[in-house]
């Protein structure tokens, strides 16, 4: 078993890429807590874990809200006395995210506060413990966006997910020292509900499709495979790492 052993917090493991995420790692070894603001379907995900002889609790907790975090890991610490690994998935793209001009500062912050101070909190709780084990994975999932422009603009999801990267080569370099990796995962177009919200017509799901150069959209296993590599030892020496998983859409000039 690939994560035989270790402890991983999924956050947004409720639905979409988590779910799925929680459900593999589990089934590699690993004690999964599926953290997540929808209580039924993080209950739910954590329940199949179970009932497939996997172990895996449910935390509620907002990853933008301070105190939720900092109770959400002294829960999986209490639970599971360590956290090996942590995997900031929860995310969101909401429809009124736009161009610079047409943005509210209230999306904006929303945006912010949910895709990129998440991955703050949720690493300032977890950091200490990891750095008592002298051991730990974060995988801070960002975007293709976040490396190119686009005239469909979502700025404040573009913005948020470039400050993922930043995150990234930061933390790798300050823990590195304490055996604690820190890697980001850039998806490209995944089929889930989230990116379904762009297709407002076949003409703009074809659009996207004919940017790729493998022909299709992701599907969540393509990234929870890689998630499943960077949470694992087989990964011990890699660290500061971006790694596009996106079908090839941004080598693609035209
Ligand atoms: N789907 C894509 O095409 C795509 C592409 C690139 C990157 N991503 C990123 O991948 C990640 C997962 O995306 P997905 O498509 O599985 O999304 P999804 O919408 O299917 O799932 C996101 C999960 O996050 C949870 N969540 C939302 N706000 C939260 C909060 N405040 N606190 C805790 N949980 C919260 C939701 O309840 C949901 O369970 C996101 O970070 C997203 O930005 C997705």
């Amino acid at each position: 078993m690939r994560l035989a052993d270790k402890v991983a917090i999924i956050t947004g493991s409720a639905g979409g890429m988590g779910r799925l995420a929680a459900e593999l790692f589990a089934s590699e070894g690993a004690s999964v807590v599926v953290t997540d603001i929808a209580e039924k379907e993080g209950e739910e995900t954590a329940r199949t874990i179970r009932d497939s002889g996997g172990k895996s609790i449910f935390i509620e907790a907002n990853v933008a809200i301070e105190d939720e975090v900092e109770r959400m890991v002294e829960a999986t610490i209490d639970a599971y006395g360590r956290v090996d690994i942590l995997y900031n998935n929860a995310g969101i793209m909401p429809a009124e995210d736009a161009s610079v001009t047409d943005l509210s500062e209230a999306t904006w912050d929303r945006v912010m506060d949910i895709n990129l101070k998440s991955a703050f909190l949720c690493s300032k709780y977890t950091l200490p413990h990891m750095v008592k084990q002298g051991k730990g994975s974060i995988i801070n999932v960002a975007s293709f966006v976040a490396f190119m422009g686009c005239t469909v603009a979502q700025d404040a999801y573009t913005a948020s997910k470039g400050g993922m990267l930043s995150l990234t080569k930061s933390f790798a370099v300050q823990y590195g020292r304490h055996g604690i990796r820190c890697n980001a995962i850039c998806p490209g177009p995944i089929e889930t509900p989230l990116l379904r919200v762009l297709w407002t017509s076949e003409e703009a799901r074809d659009l996207r499709l004919d940017r790729i150069p493998l022909g299709r959209f992701g599907e969540a296993k393509d990234i929870v495979y890689m998630a499943l590599y960077l949470a694992s030892d087989e990964s011990s020496w890699t660290t500061g790492a971006w790694l596009m998983v996106d079908g090839g859409i941004s080598s693609n000039y035209f």
